[in-house]
């Protein structure tokens, strides 16, 4: 297994290019079921997950010519050949989760794994199968599988859901495009990325309005055309480099980066002292701490347009070394907080209450090895390394390949000292 090891203490200034959102292509690349033609993905970020659905697409039967390293990934669901998505590949990836909706309405049927839980909390499914049921889907959990059948096709329909959840709202919304009538899907998420799966979704021929805000209506139709769809530029990739730089000092411009899209966190970082030139004109986004003392900030992680949860760890990191004491609260997900004894480990000053953290900044962090259970601690760890008296070593870190394209070369770019290792390399 790699690990990374950073020699802390550099500043970081240069330029970083912000790649295509992993949550938003995920959903982009589930779409070719619905239609028999093909679908050009450009943007497409080169990672553990998009890749590993990719394969599960093939299993399906989509044809995928995706070059190793290409950002353009060609999908053709033509001819499928299976309806079965099983256990192994949806538990490693719960996004595979999405291709229950789509397989019943090209199909009819499809047998789907529940995927499980997860390291940061039970995530269940509920959600996406009352949607598929008031649909007209005939459901039924049998040994860890979602069998699911739609004999006299699916229908349009009237769902209000229980919370805003993404992955929820995303799963119906691809189902209902192909569905008999108008479906209208209540307190629905508002993430960027639904919107990004919309404008594809409409540049195929379907009918949806309202994606982004939280009522979406879709207008089904009889059939779905190929396109050709430039995947939305990550806006927690962006957030994840910003709050680095906040981190380490310096001076780093984010390039392609999602501007409107982070506005709480721009705002969080303002109030922390640190300067953020912001141009959404240019998608570029200007990060500078020259220095200056961080200054502690409370932050509560809300569904979007709020604070995200895939930003907290990486927040927390740099309240760290901030001046002053924050708390933070988790609210989207019940075990959030993995990173923080691994923070603790470098010489933060955390205490965890339930969903709150409470994080007593320190004057410095100094290095120590650490590991993390999903992606986003893990990157919370790299960001507290790059801020740290002496090397930081991060293991397990295949969490981080699942999500951060080319991350040591981006950071070192920056003047970063960072080193990937295999274990007999020790
Ligand atoms: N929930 C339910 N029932 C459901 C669905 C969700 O109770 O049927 C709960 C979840 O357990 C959670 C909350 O609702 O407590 C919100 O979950 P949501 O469905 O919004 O999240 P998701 O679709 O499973 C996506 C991202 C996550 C991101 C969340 C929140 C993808 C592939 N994943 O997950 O990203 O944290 O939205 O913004 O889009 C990551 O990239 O590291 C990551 C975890």
């Amino acid at each position: 297994m790699d690990k990374l090891h950073i020699k802390g203490g550099a500043h970081l200034n240069g330029r970083i290019p912000v790649s295509g959102a992993k949550n938003s292509a995920l959903k982009l690349m589930v779409a070719c079921l619905l239609t028999d033609e093909p679908i050009t993905l450009t943007n497409m970020p080169n990672l553990a997950d998009t890749r590993f659905l990719a394969q599960l697409l093939e299993t399906l039967g989509v044809e995928v010519y995706w070059p190793k390293g290409d950002s353009t990934c060609h999908l053709n669901g033509a001819e499928l050949k299976s309806t079965i998505a099983p256990y192994d590949q949806v538990r490693k990836m719960r996004a595979s989760f999405n291709v229950l909706g789509p397989l019943i309405a090209r199909s009819g049927h499809a047998t789907v794994s529940l995927p499980g839980g997860c390291a940061i909390g039970a995530r269940p499914v509920d959600l996406h199968l009352q949607a598929l049921e008031a649909m007209g889907a005939d459901l039924r959990v049998e040994q860890g599988y979602v069998k699911a059948a739609a004999i006299h096709g699916l229908k349009g329909a009237h769902v209000n859901f229980a919370m805003p959840s993404v992955g929820a709202t995303e799963h119906a919304m691809l189902t209902a495009t192909l569905a008999q009538g108008e479906t209208v899907l209540e307190n629905a998420a508002r993430e960027p990325e639904i919107e990004d799966l919309a404008v594809c979704l409409n540049s195929m021929g379907a009918k949806i309005t309202g994606a982004g805000t939280s009522k979406i209506r879709i207008e089904g139709v009889e059939k779905l055309s190929g396109t050709t769809h430039s995947v939305m530029p990550d806006r927690i990739e962006a957030g994840t480099y910003a709050m680095a730089a906040a981190a380490a000092g310096g001076d780093v411009t984010l390039e392609g980066a999602p501007v409107a899209a982070l506005g709480a966190m721009i705002g969080k970082l303002r109030e922390a002292g640190v300067t953020v030139e912001a141009d959404e004109a240019a998608a570029t986004l200007r990060i500078i701490r020259n220095g200056s003392r961080l200054k502690s900030v409370s932050v509560s992680t809300q569904p979007h347009p709020g604070f995200p949860t895939d930003l907290q760890a990486q927040f927390m990191a740099l309240m760290s070394l901030a001046d002053g004491t924050s708390i933070i609260r988790e609210t989207i997900f019940e075990n959030r907080f993995m990173h923080a004894p691994e923070l603790s480990r470098l010489g933060a000053d955390i205490t965890v209450r339930g969903q709150e953290a409470v994080v007593k900044g320190v004057p410095q962090l100094t290095a120590a090895p650490v590991m993390a259970t999903d992606l986003r601690a893990s990157v919370s760890l790299v960001i507290a390394g790059l801020a740290a008296e002496g090397e930081t070593v991060v293991n397990r870190i295949y969490h981080l390949d699942r999500g951060f394209e080319r991350l040591e070369a981006k950071l070192n770019a920056c003047g970063a000292s960072i080193e990937r290792r295999s274990e007999d390399e020790d």
